[in-house]
């Protein structure tokens, strides 16, 4: 599926519907350019699930882990990660979580069966993005 975004606000609205047809335990992979809208659609699924606080892309920690409405959700940014041993203690790759967010999941995440793969990138226009998923 193949979607078109013309503002920050709209690439939330499309995150808000598709959050509601992830699979439990899914992996969201999102890759494209930095400054793409990955954290952007996060922070769409995130408010579509009931959560108020601030999404924003991990810094210090590996993950970010957020609790909403009896879920787990984990948001990892693998673009600041540079030692694999790092992520693998944090569980990343048996990881129970409700549901996962992979920022520059890049190969990382063609190992699990419950991907669902998100690419982000530049439309034509000013603010333009084209959302393409396949599960
Ligand atoms: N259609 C759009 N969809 C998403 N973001 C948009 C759109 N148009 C403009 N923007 C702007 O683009 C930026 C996207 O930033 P965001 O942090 O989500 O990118 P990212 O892909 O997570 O980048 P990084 O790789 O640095 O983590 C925001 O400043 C947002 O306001
Ligand atoms: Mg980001």
């Amino acid at each position: 599926m193949k979607y078109i975004s013309c503002s920050a606000d709209q690439t939330r609205e499309i995150a808000a519907r598709l959050v509601k047809t992830f699979p439990e335990g899914a992996v969201i992979c999102l890759d494209g350019e930095m400054g793409a809208g990955k954290t952007v659609f996060v922070q769409g699924c995130m408010k579509a699930l009931g959560y108020d606080g601030r999404v924003t892309s991990p810094t210090f920690a590996l993950c970010n882990e957020y609790s909403v409405a009896d879920k787990t959700v984990l948001h990892y940014d693998l673009c600041r990660i540079t030692d694999k041993d790092d992520l693998y203690s944090t569980g990343f790759y048996d990881s129970e979580a409700d549901l996962t967010f992979v920022e520059w999941a890049g190969k990382e995440c063609d190992g699990f069966e419950n991907a669902v793969k998100i690419v982000i990138s530049y439309g034509e226009k000013e603010n333009e993005r084209v959302i393409e998923l396949d599960e």
